[in-house]
C-alpha cells in the first residue's frame, strides 16, 4: 500500500527504520502533475534490488520567480498517487509550504557561476531554490539513490556537483529523457499549450536532431543547423541554442557533448537538450 507522509519527521523515522532493516531508500523528487517522464524515474528507482521508494510531491515556491507560474503551476494530487500506487511507490512526501519553509527560513545553497548560466540567467534564484530544496529532500529522505531527468541538464549538472562538493553520500541517477510521439520531451509545463503551440513546440526536438546529424561538420554546424530549423518556426522565440561539454563546462571543440535549447512558445518557456558527437 501507499502511505502519504506530510510531516518530515516522521517519513525520517520511517525511512532511518528501513535502512536499520537492510532496506535501501530511493528518492524520486517532483514537483506533482506527473506524466510519463515521471512514471520512467519510478521504475527506475523500483528496479533497485531491495529497495524502498519515496516519491516527493512538492511544488518548490523558491525555485520560481516573482512573475513565474508558482500560482498556476498544475496540481493534480490525486491522479498522481494513482499513479504512485501503479508504479508500486509505498512512501510519498507532500510536505506543506510552512512545513518546509517556516517562518524565519533564510538559509539557501549557492550554486556557484553556473546557476546564473542558461535557464539560471533567464531565472535569477532559480538553481538556489532547487539546490536548496533538493538538499532538504536529501536530509529529510537520506536515500541511497536519487534519480533526475535528463529532460533538465542544468539541474541534474548542478545536483552532481553539490552532492560532490558538500559531500553529500546520495548516488545520483540520470534517467534519459522521455518523449512524446512526434519527439516533444514530456513536461509538465505541456499542459499550458494549445492545439496550434502543441504543434509548434515540436521544432524544438527536431531541431537537436538537426544538430546531432551535424555534429561530424564540427560545434559552429552544430548550433547552425539547430538555429536553421527553429527560424523556420516564427512562433517560437528562442532564448538560447549552445553546445557545452556534458558538465556545461566551455564549449567543446571534439568529442561528447550537450546541445542545449530553450524558447518561448507565448508565455510558456520550453527547455529540452540532445547529446551530440562533434568530430
Ligand atoms: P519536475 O519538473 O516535477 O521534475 C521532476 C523530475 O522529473 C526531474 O528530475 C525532471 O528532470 C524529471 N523529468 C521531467 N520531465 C521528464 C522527461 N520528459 N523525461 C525524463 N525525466 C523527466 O525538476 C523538478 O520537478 C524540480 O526542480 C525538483 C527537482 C523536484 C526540485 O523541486
Amino acid at each position: 500500500g501507499l502511505t502519504v507522509h506530510t510531516d518530515p519527521n516522521t517519513l525520517r523515522r520511517v525511512t532511518k527504520a528501513l535502512r536499520g532493516g537492510g532496506r535501501r531508500v530511493t528518492l524520486v523528487p517532483t514537483m506533482g502533475a506527473l506524466h510519463d517522464g515521471h512514471r520512467e524515474l519510478m521504475r527506475r528507482a523500483r528496479s533497485i534490488p531491495g529497495s524502498t521508494t519515496v516519491v516527493s510531491i512538492f511544488v518548490n515556491p523558491r525555485q520560481f520567480g516573482p512573475t513565474e507560474d508558482f500560482g498556476r503551476y498544475p496540481r493534480a494530487f490525486e491522479a498522481d498517487l494513482d499513479m504512485c500506487r501503479e508504479e508500486g511507490v509505498e512512501l510519498v512526501f507532500a510536505p506543506e509550504v510552512d512545513t518546509m519553509y517556516p517562518a524565519g527560513f533564510t538559509t539557501g545553497i549557492d550554486p556557484g557561476p553556473l546557476g546564473d548560466q542558461l535557464e539560471g540567467a533567464a531565472r535569477p534564484g532559480h538553481f538556489a531554490g532547487m539546490l536548496t530544496v533538493v538538499n532538504k529532500l536529501f536530509a529529510i529522505t537520506v536515500p541511497d539513490v536519487a534519480f533526475f531527468g535528463e529532460k533538465d541538464w542544468q539541474q541534474l549538472a548542478l545536483i552532481r556537483r553539490m552532492v560532490r562538493d558538500l559531500d553529500i553520500d546520495v548516488h545520483v541517477v540520470g534517467v534519459p529523457t522521455v518523449r512524446e510521439r512526434d519527439g516533444l520531451a514530456r513536461s509538465s509545463r505541456n499542459a499550458y499549450l494549445d492545439e496550434l503551440q502543441r504543434q509548434q513546440a515540436v521544432t524544438i526536438s527536431a531541431a537537436l536532431s538537426a544538430g546531432q546529424y551535424a555534429g561530424e561538420q564540427g560545434p559552429e554546424a552544430v548550433v547552425a543547423a539547430a538555429r536553421e530549423v527553429l527560424a523556420a518556426e516564427p512562433a517560437l522565440d528562442v532564448d538560447y541554442v549552445e553546445l557545452r561539454d556534458p558538465d556545461l563546462g566551455p564549449t567543446p571543440t571534439i568529442g561528447d557533448a550537450r546541445l542545449l535549447i530553450a524558447a518561448r512558445l507565448g508565455t510558456t518557456r520550453l527547455i529540452d537538450n540532445a547529446h551530440v558527437s562533434v568530430t
